[in-house]
C-alpha cells in the first residue's frame, strides 16, 4: 500500500497509507492531515487540496489542474500539485508533499 508523507503547516510529518486508485486528497483527509480540505469533493475546482511536491516523482499535472493551480490556488509554485488530481499507484513511494498554506 503507497505510503505518503504530508507535512503540516506546523511542520509536523504524517506518514498516510493511501489505496491503489484513490486520490491522495482522499488518503489525506480521512488520515485528518491538517489543512487539507478537498472541499469540492475532487472535481479539480476549489484548490483548498493544495500541496507542494517536496520529494519523490509524480507525472505532470493534466491541463485542468494546472489551470486550476493558476487561478484558483494561493501561492502556487512550480511544484504545486492538487493532491486531488493524484492517483495512489502500486510502487509509489518516497513522495513528500508539503501542505500549502492559505
Ligand atoms: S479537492 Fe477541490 S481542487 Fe482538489
Amino acid at each position: 500500500m503507497p505510503e505518503i508523507t504530508f507535512i503540516e503547516a506546523d511542520g509536523t510529518a504524517r506518514k498516510v497509507a493511501a489505496t491503489p486508485g484513490e486520490s491522495l486528497m482522499v488518503a489525506a483527509t480521512r488520515a485528518g492531515v491538517a489543512g487539507i480540505i478537498g472541499e469540492c469533493g475532487g472535481s479539480c475546482m476549489c484548490a483548498t487540496c493544495h500541496c507542494y511536491l517536496e520529494a519523490g516523482t509524480l507525472p505532470p499535472p493534466e491541463e485542468l489542474e494546472a489551470e486550476t493551480l493558476e487561478f484558483n490556488a494561493e501561492n502556487p509554485r512550480p511544484e504545486s500539485r492538487l493532491t486531488c488530481q493524484v492517483v495512489a499507484i502500486d510502487g509509489m513511494a518516497g513522495i513528500v508533499l508539503r501542505v500549502a498554506g492559505r
